[in-house]
């Protein structure tokens, strides 16, 4: 299996409009792979506009913001490409498509890394911003994964942030529950 790696991806419309949204990236040699699903914006920015910036972070309240409405994160002008990259990022790197394998449901966008800078130090790991990573996933797919799974797994999460988390990751941890009890209170309506 290639490595992922968990990264904030911005990419640009037509009319210059930015886009943010979390996506794993998938290590291919020098390159790295985005594979976004159909139907969704990163997908037509990528053809609209071929290059996008990974953003490497550790506030998860970005993983966390964009998928609960909050996606106004600050951006900054990149050096080498005219997509913005994320101002709080603690590197990033700047992306050209150099080519697009088709795929009914998930084409893959390869990438040349064009450029990388670094803005702050890594400060080492927190099992708390790896719970948020792993909830923020379960969140992204409350359609596809059965009640029971979603619950155990959030139960065992819920111990590194009770244990580990500071305000930025208790915030997104919070956002994140949030969306889950609401998109089940609108399924128990429904039912
Ligand atoms: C950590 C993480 C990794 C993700 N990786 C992917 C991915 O590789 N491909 C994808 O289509 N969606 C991925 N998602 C879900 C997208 O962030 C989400 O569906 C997003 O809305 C993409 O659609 P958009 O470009 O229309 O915003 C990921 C979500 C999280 C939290």
């Amino acid at each position: 299996m290639p490595m992922i790696r968990e990264t904030i991806v911005t990419t640009m419309d037509g009319a210059g409009t930015v886009h943010i949204a979390p996506l794993g990236i998938i290590a291919d040699g020098e390159e790295w792979i985005i594979a976004p699903f159909r139907p969704s914006t990163t997908l037509d920015n990528l053809r609209a506009t071929p290059f996008a910036v990974a953003n490497y972070t550790d506030d998860v309240r970005v993983f966390a913001g964009c998928l609960t409405g909050r996606s106004q994160w600050s951006t900054a002008a990149s050096d080498n490409v005219p997509v913005p990259r994320l101002a709080g990022a603690l590197a990033h790197a700047e992306l050209a498509v150099t080519r697009i394998t088709e795929d009914a449901q998930r084409p893959r966008f390869h990438c040349r890394v064009v450029h990388l800078a670094q803005h702050a130090p890594f400060r080492g790991f927190n099992r708390a911003q790896a719970a948020v990573i792993e909830a923020a996933i379960l969140a992204s797919r409350l359609h596809m994964l059965p009640r029971e799974k979603i619950d155990s797994e959030l139960a065992y999460l819920e111990t590194a942030v009770t244990k580990t988390a500071g305000p930025a990751e208790q915030e997104a941890w919070d956002w994140l529950m949030e969306k889950i009890r609401a998109y089940r209170d609108g399924a128990d309506v429904s039912s």
